[in-house]
């Protein structure tokens, strides 16, 4: 069987508990590498999940031949900087969400993306909604089993961050209370780029691309010198005005989809832990509670990329829809900052 090298860069949270349980868990893969700048953080990973390079210097690991494949796992804003030295290694990226905090950096990944078409790069996190519940929720509206959806909401939201990463301190002996999330210098962008790129995403794969927006965003509650809150209302160019909230803010993680269709009505809630969709059939006066499973496969991001690597597929999620919820952010902070509406014709 053939076996794909894989490098992971970052070694916090979501490649702890996210990508190398995956990665490990898949006969094709064998993660030959990890990085961090953080030496102990490179180090303890290396070690956890029995990988026998680790750098806290990536191009060490981008330098090593039998690694095809990386995970590009680091605070938002050296997500494209990495990505690029990626592809320039020859290898293929998946690349964690946001792609960018700005379109012009999105740009530059596009370009060398384009400019390697044998690399597959797959962004984050489209692929996530390639499962039973989103294709339930897809084939109600384009089969008009809604009827015609006037509006739609989409909230994405939780507590904040600072928990988790004092968690991920611990686990590696270190002290807690630093969280680059709230810091503008390292993250560049708040709430909106950590969690509000979900409401974007799926704004975008229910009802196309907005046609213009008007988005609110303010810190509300968080020590922070980023936003904390934010809601963008667009109009989508399916002919939906769509409201894509997120936030920091609320007692608990908390995620729902609400489409309201004149024949018909959809409420999905969490979405990513116990899922639960209720369909409203007007001409029943009923609701329908589908029994539905929660992926299609297990470990199914990484599974779908290792398959687009060895049957020379495209991956769920391209730089070019990576970019466009850059420029969806972009726009949103700025019609937040300049309190006007922001129009993409
Ligand atoms: N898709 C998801 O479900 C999900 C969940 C959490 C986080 N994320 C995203 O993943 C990214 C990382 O988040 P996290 O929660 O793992 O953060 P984290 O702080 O826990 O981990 C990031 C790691 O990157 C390291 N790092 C920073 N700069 C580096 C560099 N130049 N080279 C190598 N390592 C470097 C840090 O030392 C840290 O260990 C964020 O952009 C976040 O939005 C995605």
């Amino acid at each position: 069987m053939r076996k794909i090298g894989f490098g992971v860069i970052g070694c916090g949270g979501i490649a702890n508990y996210f990508h190398l349980p995956e990665l490990c868990n898949i006969e094709e893969v064998n993660v030959v590498a990890v990085a961090d700048i953080k030496e102990k953080r490179a180090r303890i990973t290396a070690g956890k999940f029995k990988v026998p390079n680790w750098y806290t210097d990536y191009w060490k690991l981008l330098e090593r031949e039998d690694v095809e494949a990386v995970v590009v796992a680091t605070p938002h804003p050296t997500h494209s900087p990495i990505a690029v030295d990626a592809i320039k290694a020859g290898k293929h990226v998946i690349i964690q969400k946001p792609m960018a905090t700005k379109v012009k950096d999105a740009e530059i990944v596009v370009e060398y993306a384009k400019k390697h078409k044998e690399l597959k790069v797959m962004v984050l996190p489209f692929v996530y909604f390639d499962n039973p519940y989103f294709d339930y929720v897809k084939e109600l509206i384009c089969n008009e089993h809604l009827g015609k959806v006037c509006m739609a909401r989409i909230r994405v939201a939780h507590s904040g961050p600072e928990k988790y990463q004092d968690d991920v301190a611990k686990m590696f002996g270190e002290e807690g209370g630093d969280c680059w999330f709230f810091d503008k210098q390292r993250a560049d962008g708040g709430a909106l780029f950590d969690m509000g790129v979900y409401s974007f995403t799926m704004a975008n794969l229910l009802f196309g691309k907005a046609r213009r927006l008007i988005s609110i965003m303010d810190t509300l509650d968080k020590k922070a010198s980023v936003e904390d809150s934010a809601a963008t209302i667009m109009n989508m160019e399916t002919g939906s005005i769509v409201v894509a909230e997120t936030a920091w803010t609320q007692a608990r993680g908390a995620n729902e989809i609400i489409i309201y269709g004149v024949k018909g009505m959809l409420v999905w809630e969490d979405f990513f832990g116990n899922p639960i969709v209720k369909h409203y059939d007007s001409s029943s006066s009923s609701w329908k509670i589908p029994s539905l499973s929660r992926e299609k496969e297990p470990q199914h991001t990484h599974r779908h990329f290792v398959k687009c690597i060895i049957e020379d597929a495209v991956p769920i999620g391209t730089v070019e829809e990576g970019k466009y919820l850059v420029e969806l952010m972009e726009a949103a902070r700025r019609s937040s900052e300049e309190g006007r509406i922001i129009d993409f014709v």
